[in-house]
């Protein structure tokens, strides 16, 4: 197999890191990618040629997506008509995945529509904990070729390594999945919040009994931090209930606005993400490169000539 690797940017460093891991155990080129946009605000993509028959591989974080999806869906168009003889997208964060369904009459129904514009231009897609819920697989919406990584052993790795005595908290029933599976990794107890959303910045918790704890270190897990409120609320709860500070642990966080400044004055200790989207100060970053390595080699070593 012949890889090579397309950064858009803000990915360079895990182009890196994936080629390093993938070294010696299949053909891996780092190729050029730029961009250059225009003073109207439109975007220019200009891509390295690939080799004929080249397999070129896309990495692209969809955090803030709508900035990113035309030039990710140009660069992929220009590469299939330069040659390349599959192009696949590594996409550690995918977007829109919360927006499952039509939620209120005439709203877009964003998830399936994403998933049809990438599964246009892509032969195949890999992504870590995709916000799965009310769709129960990618298949249900992409039709390209997808594959899960999930990071759930990281995140368990590190609250043994960090978190004496840890208490599992999901922030919400959809949290619960996540919960369930870094606690029983972790070999910690869980329980799950019931969570209000009232609006983007206005979320209120409630916390099941805590007492069966009593010396246990709380952790809350989520799979996504954005305005942070959903932890937000349920710090709020621990420490108005006299628990010690918590850590959160999240797979993807997006930090929208003020999220960290609130996360931190609701008492979070430390947080640690994995590293889906762009680096922030201040919160840990639990690597998924050697993961992510593994899975593109069988996803992109493993497909048949069809599209
Ligand atoms: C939703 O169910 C997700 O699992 C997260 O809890 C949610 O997206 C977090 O959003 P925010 O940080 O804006 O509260």
């Amino acid at each position: 197999m012949n890889l090579q690797l397309y950064a858009l940017p803000g990915n360079e460093e895990r182009a890196r890191a994936l080629a390093q891991a993938l070294h010696g155990r299949c053909a891996v080129e780092l190729a050029g990618c730029v961009l250059h946009r225009f003073p109207d605000g439109e975007t220019l993509v200009r891509v390295q040629p690939p080799r004929p028959g080249a397999h070129a591989v896309l990495l692209c974080s969809l955090d803030g997506a709508d900035a990113k999806t035309v030039p990710l869906l140009a660069a992929a168009a220009t590469l299939r008509e330069l040659g390349a003889a599959r192009v696949g997208l590594v996409a550690p964060y995918l977007a829109y995945m919360r927006q499952d369904r039509r939620f209120a009459p005439g709203q877009a129904f964003s998830a399936r529509l994403y998933a049809e514009l990438l599964s246009s231009r892509f032969d195949w897609l890999l992504t870590v904990d995709p916000h799965l819920h009310r769709i129960h697989d990618l298949a249900e919406i992409y039709t390209a070729r997808t594959s899960v990584l999930h990071a759930a052993p990281r995140l368990a790795d590190w609250i043994r390594a960090h978190v004496e005595r840890p208490l599992v908290i999901g922030p919400d029933g959809e949290s619960a999945q996540w919960a369930d599976d870094v606690a029983a990794r972790a070999g910690a107890p869980v329980v799950v919040v019931d969570k209000q959303r009232n609006g983007d910045r206005d979320v209120s918790a409630t916390i099941p009994d805590l007492s069966p704890y009593p010396d246990r270190q709380p952790v809350l897990l989520d799979d996504i931090v954005s305005t942070g409120r959903t932890l937000v609320a349920s710090l709020e709860h621990l420490r108005a209930a006299g628990r010690p500070a918590a850590a959160c642990v999240v797979v993807h966080g997006l930090f929208a606005g003020d999220a960290l400044t609130a996360l931190r004055a609701a008492g979070a200790t430390r947080i640690a993400c994995a590293d889906t989207t762009a680096a922030v100060d201040g919160v840990e970053r639990i690597a998924l490169d050697a993961e992510l390595a593994d899975a593109l080699l069988e996803l992109a070593g493993g497909e048949g000539d069809g599209r």
